[in-house]
């Protein structure tokens, strides 16, 4: 297998370091770099936006409308519908906390999961969410299921909220990312969950350039 042609699926619950670690690798391989937690979340601002509740109807109609696509600048990875740019939008808590309820309803799983096969159609793709490794993208080449504590997660979605200029209380943030973790991986659709054959890593107290190592090392096994 060329490493240029690889599928890499990186799944976990949140704040595991996933998108990080993706990025990264994507960047050193050469690679096609695709947060599906994006997609899921610029769907959700769709439906907070527009006031749908859980209608799947009208929102996989306004999703046609407004197709999700990523674009890049200096600071990283932008998120768009349609023509707008939601990349900080679909990080607020707004956002962060009805994600979940949007995210379990089983007609938006499928029409996001299509788009995500498609784009990753071509293979040289990282992939990172929650159902790469399950659902998406079952015969990816390599697998890994990031997972850290609770207390460690909560401490760098922290951080990051603090770059961001989102402000968060430290508790809170705990008791969501907990609550996020116990919804995503108990619906009924495409939980949260590690697939049989992918490699669980464990990234609590480890930086992240060591864990970028390790997956580069079986990426090259591959
Ligand atoms: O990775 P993230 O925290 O940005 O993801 C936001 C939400 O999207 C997460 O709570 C669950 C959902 N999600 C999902 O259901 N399936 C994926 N493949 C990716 C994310």
């Amino acid at each position: 297998m060329n490493l240029k042609d690889i599928r890499i699926a990186i799944d976990g619950p949140a704040s595991s370091g996933k998108s990080t670690v993706a990025k990264l690798i994507a960047k050193d391989f050469d690679l096609i770099y695709l947060d599906t937690g994006a997609m899921y979340r610029a769907a959700t601002y769709i439906a907070l936006s527009n006031n749908l509740g859980d209608d799947a109807a009208q929102l996989i109609a306004l999703l046609k409308e407004n197709p999700i696509s990523f674009g890049t600048s200096s600071e990283g990875q932008l998120v768009y519908t349609g023509e707008v740019d939601v990349t900080h939008a679909i990080r607020q808590n707004d956002v962060t906390n009805a994600v979940s309820g949007i995210s379990a309803i089983p007609e938006i799983r499928e029409y996001l999961v299509d788009a995500q096969r498609q784009i990753a159609s071509h293979g040289g793709i990282v992939m990172d969410g929650r159902d790469i490794g399950t659902v998406v993208l079952p015969d990816a080449e390599l697998k890994i299921f990031l997972v850290a504590s609770v207390e460690e997660r909560a401490e760098r979605r922290f951080k990051e909220n603090l770059q961001k200029g989102i402000e968060t209380d430290f508790e809170q943030l705990k008791v969501e990312i907990a609550e996020r973790d116990r919804k995503d991986s108990t619906r009924q659709v495409s939980p949260l969950k590690q697939a049989d054959d992918a490699i669980l890593l464990d990234t609590t107290g480890i930086g992240i350039a060591a864990v970028v190592a390790k997956i580069e090392s079986y990426a090259k096994e591959v």
